[in-house]
């Protein structure tokens, strides 16, 4: 006999496959496809769910914050963050922290450190390389010379896949698209107080100079830089 859980679960799936078979027009009816697994990522430590500061905390002491001190952020700290931004929080249906415009999932997440390029995969949680080496100081000109992207020790960078958005709707999609990077910079900026460190959002940069650095696929552009590290 099924439970009302399991039951309830199978109800949501039929619908999910019937709104597949009418061509998935409803809001938040897919099971994202968007996320590959990646033979050579490094997992990150599993994310913390709980923590010692409350969203009404986080959101009253949240400010942007553009200088930082030099310390490198661990693991553990850009784990979190990233995981915030867009890790996996319903694995059964593979829906991540931020909501997204019909589950459609266009964000690709980049971190960016003293290190390297890194891409973020939500699925695996975890990292993999895109370029070895030390690339703030030119995404700190591509971003008018914003001393905060420069010296950030991380920096967290969205880049979306517009087709996975504007093929279900439209032009609409694109305007999605920024809500829900939106979204994600504000579940890195709550965390980022959560674990008592700074962030700050920045638009103001030279995007196909981003891109270029960032060695992003054709097909993806870069929306919004997220530097994060201790306050100075
Ligand atoms: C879409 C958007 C783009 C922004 N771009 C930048 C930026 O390029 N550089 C910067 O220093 N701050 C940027 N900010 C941060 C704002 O300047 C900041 O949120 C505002 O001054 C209010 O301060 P608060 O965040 O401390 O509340 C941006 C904010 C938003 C929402």
């Amino acid at each position: 006999m099924m439970n009302r859980r399991k039951w309830n679960r199978w109800i949501v799936r039929m619908c999910i496959v019937m709104s597949a078979g009418l061509g998935g027009d409803m809001y938040g009816q897919s099971v994202p496809e968007t996320d590959v697994e990646v033979v050579d990522a490094v997992r990150l430590p599993t994310p913390m769910k709980a923590g010692r500061m409350s969203v009404e905390e986080a959101v009253a002491h949240r400010r942007s914050v553009r200088a930082f001190r030099a310390e490198p952020l661990n693991e553990m700290q850009l784990g979190q963050l990233l995981w915030a931004a867009q890790g996996i929080t319903d694995t059964e249906f593979r829906r991540r922290a931020a909501p997204s415009a019909g589950a459609t999932y266009p964000l690709e997440t980049y971190l960016v450190t003293d290190k390297a390029i890194y891409h973020y995969s939500p699925l695996q949680h975890a990292l993999s390389v895109v370029r070895e080496g030390d690339f703030r100081e030119a995404l700190g000109k591509a971003a008018l010379g914003q001393g905060c992207v420069t010296f950030a020790p991380a920096l967290i960078v969205f880049a979306a896949v517009e087709e996975r958005t504007t093929e279900r709707y439209g032009r609409k999609g694109k305007r999605y698209i920024d809500m829900e990077a939106g979204h994600a910079a504000e579940n890195i900026h709550l965390q980022a107080v959560a674990l008592g460190l700074g962030s700050v959002p920045v638009g103001a940069f030279d995007t196909v100079e981003v891109d270029k650095i960032l060695r992003l696929p054709r097909e993806q552009e870069s929306l919004y830089i997220v530097p994060v590290g201790y306050p100075r």
